[in-house]
């Protein structure tokens, strides 16, 4: 099909047209808010590298979890900023942590939104690090079951589904094990199984306070050149019993969602990190492009890259779009 006999411009000429022919389509059941939990009340603190997201204590997360339930988002992830910080991250797995409380509460008040977890250390080590610290090495083995007593106590309070996102080998089939013998068979786990150490995480770690005090995280994380690592990672975790596998980053890694989406059969979510969000966010503040036109090109782009769902913090502000 050769032009002049094939026009592609004949399918694009009005907007019924492009409708009809439209290959892939964001809804709202695609988006999964991440919220930052801190402890008092009517505390709502503005992340300054990501306008628009806010450190809140339970009142307010519970309304904005309400708001996004009324608009139809299907899930919400909490991350919890602790009040103190130890070497084991002992504030993670405390039955009255920050996470366990803004989970209980949001559970008692907010119904028909799945609420998801994140499982980690590095909000709560006084090093930063994802997991136990010996001399300037992180030890994998000694984490796992730091990470599993953090899952179970998560699922104890009510978490809906639980998500790792400590990249430390072994750690789902630990967390599965642990859920499964205290009578959570029915917890999923959502694993962030190729997280990339990239710099697009910097805003986070303004907004959840949990930077590295000594060196990187590049002995945990994936190395950003590799793709076919991600497989590997992807189907460990799925031997271990996983059942949705992320990749984190998302924009520089549609690639790797690709893939993904290509070799593994289970629901893939994607994580459009806080740098991708501060990027698009300044960028409209200096008037230099449309925000919210970006914000909805990068997301269709990531669900046409093969993700099933989005972790992102343009979460309300696209389901506000779609809705009109
Ligand atoms: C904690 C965690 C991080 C993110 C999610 N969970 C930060 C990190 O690994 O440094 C990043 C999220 C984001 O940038 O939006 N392990
Ligand atoms: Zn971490």
């Amino acid at each position: 099909m050769l032009f002049p006999d094939y026009r592609p411009r004949r399918l694009r000429q009005n907007d019924a047209f492009r409708r009809l022919i439209r290959e892939t389509v964001l809804t709202v059941n695609d988006l999964i808010i991440p919220l930052f939990a801190i402890d008092g009340k009517d505390i709502k603190n503005p992340v300054e590298s990501m306008p628009g997201q806010y450190q809140m204590s339970a009142d307010h997360l519970v309304k904005t979890a309400k708001r996004a339930r009324d608009l139809g988002i299907p899930a919400l992830m909490v991350f919890g900023i602790p009040d103190k910080k130890d070497p084991l991250g002992t504030a993670a797995y405390a039955k009255n942590g920050i996470v366990q409380k803004a989970v209980k509460e949001l559970k008692n008040m907010v119904s028909d939104i799945v609420i998801i977890t994140d499982v980690c250390l590095c909000q709560y080590t006084d090093h930063g690090h994802c997991g136990v610290v010996d001399g300037h090495t992180i030890d994998n083995d000694a984490t796992l079951d730091l990470l599993a007593r953090t899952a179970l106590s998560h699922a104890s309070a009510g978490a809906d589904m639980v998500a790792p996102s400590d990249m430390m080998d072994g750690r789902v089939s630990e967390i599965r094990e642990a859920l499964d013998d205290n009578g959570f068979v029915n917890t999923p786990i959502m694993s962030y199984a190729a997280k990339y150490c990239s710099s697009y995480y910097g805003p986070f770690r303004d907004a959840a306070e949990s930077a590295p005090q000594f060196g990187d995280r590049r002995t945990y994380q994936m190395d950003p050149p590799n793709a076919l690592e991600a497989i590997r990672e992807a189907t460990l975790d799925i031997e271990e019993g996983a059942d949705i596998i992320m990749v984190k980053p998302a924009l520089p890694y549609l690639d790797v969602i690709n893939r993904i989406r290509e070799e593994i059969d289970l629901p893939v979510a994607a994580y459009n990190v806080s740098g991708e969000y501060a990027m698009i966010k300044a960028a409209n503040k200096m008037g230099w492009l449309d925000g919210e036109k970006v914000m909805m090109e990068t997301l269709i782009a990531i669900k046409r890259a093969g993700a099933d769902m989005i972790l992102t913090y343009f979460a309300l502000e696209a389901a506000e779009v779609l809705k009109r």
